[in-house]
């Protein structure tokens, strides 16, 4: 089993990203062939400093290394050293509905938070998203929940590809993926606004917290998240600050909503918060040490870049030359060679 999962260079990593995505992606390094990249180009659909896209795709790299990326069991990349990604956006944009990516929330949402230029970039950036996995033949793809819709559409590409350009395959030419989701985690909420998702562009900052964020900031941000008026401790539609906390502490914890319910049951929020708090401090120390470690040597995670990259053109160069072939364009297979 192949699996596949990318991570943007923009922002700094958060809870969400931490136990939506990241955790997951350490846990598939042991159930399969696992795959995983920084999007740079991904980042360039919004405005952006490159000076600074270099720096947070070190930070980002470092963090996943911290986390338990192990290089030597997993290939693990930079999407823009590995030019097949760029190519197969454009091979597949001519199976991509317009009116599919009209739909996408994330476009909606990201086009409405542009001041000046909505680029085109950023319209396009599902097709991107569906040949970074489709160049891998990925069978599956650990992501949050506010990335089912994208992972919807890549599917819907990768069928519509192959019914239009090898409708007799025996076996098709793209995999269409599946979207792998944590049951418990797949969605944190900001703790400020809890109708809303943790995110460092859409969120709040009181209500997100970060992977390198210093434990007393980590218990500001959790005494201070936002309750409701009642005082029990469990899960309700009514109650989605103390829903999300009690998510993230059965993610944390690894167990479930039931056992945290029955931990707290007679504790009052302050103290709950603060217990989250502790857990999550926990969690996230040994990560923040290791970082720390990492980051400072830069050459090192070219390096480990560098040579995951060559790894995965070696998959997807010949994946992305049969697309070629199929679709009639580019060198003909038929005619090349010295007499030709
Ligand atoms: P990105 O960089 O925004 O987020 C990285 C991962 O974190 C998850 N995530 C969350 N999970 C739980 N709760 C949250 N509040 C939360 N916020 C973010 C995301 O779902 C994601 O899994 N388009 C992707 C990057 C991408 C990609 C890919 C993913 C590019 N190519 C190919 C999978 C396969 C994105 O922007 O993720």
């Amino acid at each position: 089993m192949r699996i596949f999962s990318g991570i943007q260079p923009t922002g700094r990593k958060h809870l969400g990203n931490y136990i939506g995505a990241i955790e997951q992606y350490v846990a598939y390094q042991d159930r399969g062939e696992a795959i995983y990249c920084i999007v740079d180009l991904h980042a360039t659909t919004v405005p952006y400093e490159p000076a600074l896209l270099r720096e947070r795709l070190y930070d980002t790299a470092a963090v996943l290394l911290a986390a338990g990326l192990d290089p030597a069991r997993c290939i693990f990349f930079r999407q823009g050293d590995v030019p097949e990604h760029t190519e197969l956006t454009w091979l597949l944009s001519s199976v991509t509905a317009f009116g599919d990516l009209n739909r996408m929330h994330q476009f909606k949402e990201k086009a409405g938070a542009q001041r000046d230029l909505v680029s085109a970039g950023l319209f396009t950036y599902p097709i991107l998203m569906a040949a970074d996995v489709l160049a891998y033949r990925a069978d599956q793809v650990p992501v949050g929940d506010d990335q089912r819709q994208h992972i919807e559409l890549m599917r819907d590409i990768a069928q519509r590809f192959n019914a239009r350009f090898a409708p007799d395959a025996a076996t098709p030419p793209l995999v269409v993926p599946q979207g792998v989701y944590r049951e418990i985690g797949a969605r944190i909420m900001d703790l400020q606004e809890p109708e809303r998702k943790m995110s460092t562009t859409g969120g709040t900052e009181q209500g997100t917290v970060l992977v390198l964020d210093e434990p007393k900031t980590i218990e500001r941000r959790f005494r201070r998240a936002v309750t409701d008026s009642g005082s029990e401790i469990r899960r309700a539609p009514e109650k989605p600050g103390i829903s999300n906390l009690i998510e993230i502490l059965a993610a944390v914890r690894g167990s479930d909503f039931a056992s945290v319910e029955s931990d707290f049951a007679d504790a009052r929020y302050g103290d709950f918060k603060l217990a989250v708090a502790a857990a999550v401090i926990e969690r996230l120390r040994p990560v923040q040490e290791r970082y720390a470690e990492l980051r400072p040597d830069e050459t090192a995670l070219e390096a480990i870049l560098t040579a995951g990259a060559e790894k995965a053109h070696a998959i997807a160069a010949p994946v992305v030359a049969e697309v070629r072939e199929l679709m009639g364009v580019g060198p003909n297979p038929r005619r090349s060679g010295p007499d030709s």
